[in-house]
């Protein structure tokens, strides 16, 4: 048995490099000394950077993920009583925003491989609902992209808005174009263990379409339209501060290498697993390593044993959530349901060492009641 100080932890953000916690104390100090704390130089400077780096003409930083899909919904039009489609196995950010909106989601059930909407489940939701939904939240989840191109096909034949959810996958790309620049509006949030996260919360709306951003920018402000004029609904205080904008901009260019090198732990982990969800490419960031297991419980226990943290992503799916004032509607979704029985998230952040990876990974290979 190991002992704890042996346990690979699930994740350690105290191991960020000294130089680069270095460059983080500098842009603090820098925003300390110039006395202007929020919607200020280093808060545009990260929205130019943030854009430049992603192909999208307009970045709007917002105070958290959750809000910049409310703002994303809200812009493209969702209002009260609108159907929205989104997945249940994305750990409920989407539902959650919307049904802030007074939306309701309807659930469209996964690929039973990639674990992500695909066009084909998207239609049967589709199908399902008679009636198109205003909108859909495609979510990239485990930083992995999902067929966005063929659900914007779809999407589109019906005018269909889509929002993609990129706060896991944050630099993935399909055919050089990043996650994000194939729907309507994208958002993304900066949680510290994202792949690109700040020292707190944050998020941002991506998008080409310069009415989105001018939307975004005025719900992020009370719904301005000008200083203290308030011109449309669904305004709120959600703002990306100074201090947050500094450190995310010593941040973004580190993302490439360090998603390389997230890809490289996770290619270690399939050449030990077969069970990997994902495969290390182009559109894939490894910001989770999630595998299955017929019989997590013993598997999660004999990782355990073995000195690997293990997690749960997403143990419970968002049309089984107990949301006291009304319940999602009660769908049948059997490639989501399976998958909150089975998957389970092994370490995966890019300071893990060489030799841990080599002992997550031998751990991994000696479940051998998991193959296949
Ligand atoms: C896929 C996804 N969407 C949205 C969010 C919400 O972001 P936030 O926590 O910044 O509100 C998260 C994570 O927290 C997420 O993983």
């Amino acid at each position: 048995m190991n002992s704890p100080s042996d346990l690979i932890a699930f994740n350690d953000l105290s191991r960020t490099p000294r130089e680069v916690m270095a460059d983080i104390e500098a842009a603090v100090a820098r925003v300390l000394a110039s006395g202007w704390y929020v919607m200020g130089p280093e808060h545009d400077a990260f929205e130019a950077e943030l854009g430049a780096y992603l192909g999208a003409a307009h970045v709007v930083g917002l105070g958290n993920g959750t809000d910049a899909i409310e703002l994303a919904l809200a812009a493209v039009g969702v209002v009260q009583g609108d159907t929205v489609v989104t997945v249940a196995n994305a750990g409920a950010y989407s539902t959650v925003a919307m049904r802030l909106l007074g939306a309701r989601p309807a659930f469209a059930d996964v690929d039973a491989a990639t674990l992500q909407m695909s066009p084909a489940t998207f239609q049967a939701a589709l199908d399902r609902l008679g009636e198109p939904p205003r909108a859909v939240v495609v979510t990239h989840l485990y930083g992995a992209m999902a067929d966005v191109a063929g659900i914007v096909a779809i999407a589109r034949a019906h005018g269909i808005a889509v929002v993609e959810d990129c706060a896991q996958a944050l630099g993935a790309a399909s055919g050089g174009i990043k996650a994000g620049m194939f729907g309507d509006v994208a958002t993304t949030s900066f949680y510290p263990t994202k792949n690109l996260g700040a020292l707190g919360d944050g998020g941002a709306v991506y998008t080409n379409s310069a009415d989105i951003a001018t939307a975004v920018r005025r719900m992020r402000q009370y719904g301005w339209v000008s200083k203290y004029s308030i011109g449309l609904d669904h305004g709120r205080n959600s703002r990306l501060d100074e201090l947050q904008a500094a450190i995310l901009r010593v941040k973004l260019p580190l993302l490439d290498g360090l998603n390389d090198r997230r890809r490289e732990i996770h290619s270690a982990y399939e050449a030990a697993s077969p069970r990997m969800v994902n495969r290390a490419s182009e559109s894939f960031i490894g910001h989770l390593a999630v595998a299955t297991s017929d019989h997590r419980d013993e598997t999660r226990a004999a990782l355990r044993a073995a000195g690997v943290a293990t997690d749960v992503h997403y143990p419970v799916p968002d049309h089984h959530q107990q949301f006291p004032s009304d319940r999602p509607e009660p769908v049948s979704l059997p490639a989501t349901e399976a998958a909150s029985a089975a998957v389970y998230s092994v370490p995966m952040f890019p300071e893990l060492t060489d030799s841990e990876v080599e002992r997550v990974s031998a751990a991994l290979a000696s479940l051998d009641d998991d193959r296949g």
